[in-house]
Formats: structure tokens, C-alpha cells, sequence
């Protein structure tokens, strides 16, 4: 990735990776990612606004190398998590002057972590601020988005907010800015769901926080940086809110088409009930898809056939990302089959004891769904009819 100025001085020097599918061995990146660096030089010092992934360490180094950069004074560290703190040991060897700047807590992580010796580092302090000469870094401390160490840095003489994963995008592209707004929205949501959803209380007091700030620039660690942050703000306000969409998602697995017959009469009951309904079937889905629609659903609906006494494994993995996502959606049931008994239900409800939400009267049946079956299922569309307009 070609170095890129954001404004005088100020550069953004790290590494699109176009080709990772994975992250944490368990979200899919369909647009790849970034991870997004950036050099500030004042007029005394020069600090290096978090790292790269380990894997992409030598990107980070031309960059550095084709501005010229013989000294960093500060690499300031927002969150230990590797693919921004990883390759901090190979910048601390290069740059042995370096000093890690960072909160007590992420300090802590990052020794545990990658073994950065004590004398390395220099504790900062809630909105503490350090000149680099014509340049100020003031650092603001907001915890759990997504691990507990995480900070933004404000630079006020030029209005630019570095928030790391905060408004972040896994988005692989060549653009410094947000230029397309359908794809950068969706790609920040989906990143919202899969790692800030479970914060979402504490995220819009790190919102109230910085909205305040006289800000032009918002550049964060993945993605495209936002010129105009009220984009990502107001999505960000949205979907921290406690408004919910008026949308039923089905999260299914069957397994000889019992289960299938039953989702297709609920979806197609609930179509014709003018309700907004996706299914999710989980074993060609996409677990981000799924998670981003987790974001404003006012209902789910886990539906699964009855596997050794209990949930299919599927329908289990869902409803566990489900609790731990703790969405925002206020009503849940369940439907599904069986052959000769099982505890279907009281299994995934127990699964979801995260949820504060209303339980409506699941649908089970024996075996392929019978007439009467398919009426109890139009009793359920009914019911979540009624209890989406209570929304
Ligand atoms: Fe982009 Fe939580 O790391």
C-alpha cells in the first residue's frame, strides 16, 4: 500500500490486505481488510499511530522508509489486539529511541502479549496530551470497543479523531476515503455486529464523548478514513439506539426438509402478513450476514431438527453467537422436529440466557409437518405480527 497524506504532516502509512478471508479463525472477510497506521510529525516529534499485522510488517517499513522516517519518537498503541500492536517489536528494534505510549491497562496487555520490556513504555492518563511541536496527541480513553484497553487519539489542530477498531470497516481498497457509501455502510455494520454489538451501551457514552470535538477526519484502523464523520457517527447512533426495525430473521438448519417445510410456511405466513422476514439457512450462510441483520431485528426465530435429544450443532452455534452478540432484539421463539422426544426448546432457550427478551410459544412437531402443524405456524406469524407492532 502507497503511503497516503491525510493532511500536512500527517500520513497514513500502513497495509491493505486484499486477500484475508479469515480473522480470529472465525469471521469471514469477504472485502478483505486493512490496518490502517499513521505518521504524525510535528515540529520537535514524530509518532507512529499503531503498527500492522505481523504479516505485513515489511509494507509498513517501506512506508516508513519512503517518507524518509529516521526517528520515531512515540508509537502510540489504542488496543493490543496483534493486528495493530503486533509488529510494535519490530518498530521498537528499528527505532530503539521508540517509546510505546499507551493507558495502564493496554500497557499490561502488550507485555503479556508480545514482551515488551517496562522500560519501553510511557503511561498516559485519561485526556493527557503530548506536543510533538505544532501537533497534539490528546488521548481519550474508551474501554470495551472491543477489548478493555482501548483508546482513540485526538489531533485538534487538524480536526482528525484516530479511533483504531472503532467506526472501522474490514474493507480491502485503494481509496483513503469513504467514496462508496452503499459498501463502506455495510461493511461497517457487519464490523459493528461482529465485535461492538455486545458494547453497545458503552459505546454511545464513548460517542457522547467525542461529538463534541471540532472533528474533519475520522481514521480508523480498517477501512477507508470518514471526511465526513457525521456518516459514521449517525450510523453509529442508530444502531447503538434502542430502536428496532420491524423484521423477523430465521436462523435455520434442517436436516431431511421437516424443518425447511415448517420455515417456508412461516416466512411465507409472514410475507403475506406484510412483515419483513429473512431466513438465514446456517448451513450456506454467511455467520456476518446473520450478525448484521442481528443489529436492528426486532424478532429471531431459531428453527432446528431435533439431533441425539437436542438441537441440531448448527442451530446451537447460532443461538451461542446469538447470546453473546446480545443484540437488541426483544422477541424470540423457536420452532423445529422430532422423531420420538427430545429438549429442543428449553436447550436453545437456555442458550440465550444473555437476551432479555420476550419468549413466544415455540412450534415443535413430530416429524413432517401435518396440516394442523402448519396452522400452529400461522399462529406463531400471527403472534409476532401482533408483537411487532408493539415495537
Ligand atoms: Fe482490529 Fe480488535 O483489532
Amino acid at each position: 500500500m502507497a503511503v497516503m497524506r491525510l493532511k500536512e504532516g500527517v500520513y497514513e502509512v500502513g497495509a491493505v490486505d486484499w486477500d484475508r478471508e479469515l480473522f480470529d479463525e472465525l469471521i469471514p472477510l469477504p472485502d478483505g481488510t486493512s490496518y490502517n497506521a499513521y505518521l504524525v510529525r510535528g515540529r520537535e516529534k514524530v509518532a507512529l499511530l499503531d503498527t500492522v499485522d505481523p504479516s505485513k510488517v515489511s509494507v509498513l517499513m517501506n512506508n516508513l522508509d519512503s517518507l524518509g522516517v529516521d526517528e520515531i519518537h512515540y508509537v502510540i498503541s489504542h488496543h493490543c489486539e496483534q493486528d495493530h500492536s503486533g509488529s510494535i517489536p519490530a518498530v521498537l528494534e528499528r527505532y530503539p529511541g521508540a517509546k510505546v505510549v499507551t493507558n495502564p491497562k493496554c500497557k499490561g496487555m502488550l507485555q503479556d502479549h508480545l514482551h515488551i520490556p517496562e522500560e519501553k513504555f510511557m503511561e498516559i492518563s485519561d485526556g493527557e496530551e503530548i506536543s510533538l511541536g505544532g501537533k497534539t496527541l490528546r488521548f481519550m480513553y474508551t474501554p470495551w470497543v472491543h477489548w478493555p484497553e482501548t483508546m482513540v487519539t485526538y489531533l485538534p489542530e487538524d480536526r482528525i479523531l484516530f479511533t483504531c477498531d472503532l467506526f472501522g470497516s474490514h474493507m480491502a481498497t485503494s481509496d483513503l476515503y469513504m467514496r462508496d457509501e452503499r459498501r463502506v455502510y455495510l461493511a461497517a455494520k457487519r464490523y459493528y455486529a461482529e465485535i461492538m454489538m455486545p458494547f453497545r451501551n458503552l459505546i454511545k457514552e464513548h460517542i457522547k464523548k467525542v461529538e463534541s470535538l471540532g472533528i474533519d477526519l475520522i481514521a480508523p484502523s480498517h477501512g477507508p478514513v470518514y471526511d465526513d464523520p457525521g456518516f459514521i457517527l449517525d450510523a453509529y447512533r442508530d444502531w447503538t439506539s434502542d430502536h428496532v426495525k420491524k423484521e423477523v430473521i430465521i436462523p435455520y438448519v434442517s436436516m431431511h426438509g421437516s424443518t425447511e417445510a415448517m420455515v417456508q410456511h412461516l416466512v411465507d405466513t409472514l410475507m403475506a402478513k406484510g412483515v419483513k422476514v429473512t431466513p438465514y439457512n446456517l448451513s450456506t450462510t454467511d455467520l456476518g450476514d446473520l450478525a448484521s441483520s442481528l443489529v436492528d431485528a426486532a424478532a429471531v426465530v431459531v428453527a432446528s431438527p431435533t439431533v441425539l435429544t437436542g438441537p441440531h450443532p448448527k442451530a446451537v452455534y447460532a443461538t451461542y453467537l446469538v447470546n453473546a452478540l446480545r443484540p437488541k432484539t426483544r422477541f424470540v421463539s423457536l420452532m423445529g422436529s422430532y422423531g420420538w422426544g427430545g429438549r429442543m426448546p428449553e436447550m436453545i432457550t437456555e442458550g440465550l440466557k444473555n437476551m432479555k427478551v420476550d419468549i413466544i410459544e415455540p412450534v415443535m412437531i413430530k416429524g413432517h409437518p401435518s396440516t394442523q402443524d402448519f396452522k400452529e405456524i400461522e399462529r406463531l406469524a400471527g403472534d409476532l405480527a401482533d408483537k411487532l407492532e408493539t415495537c
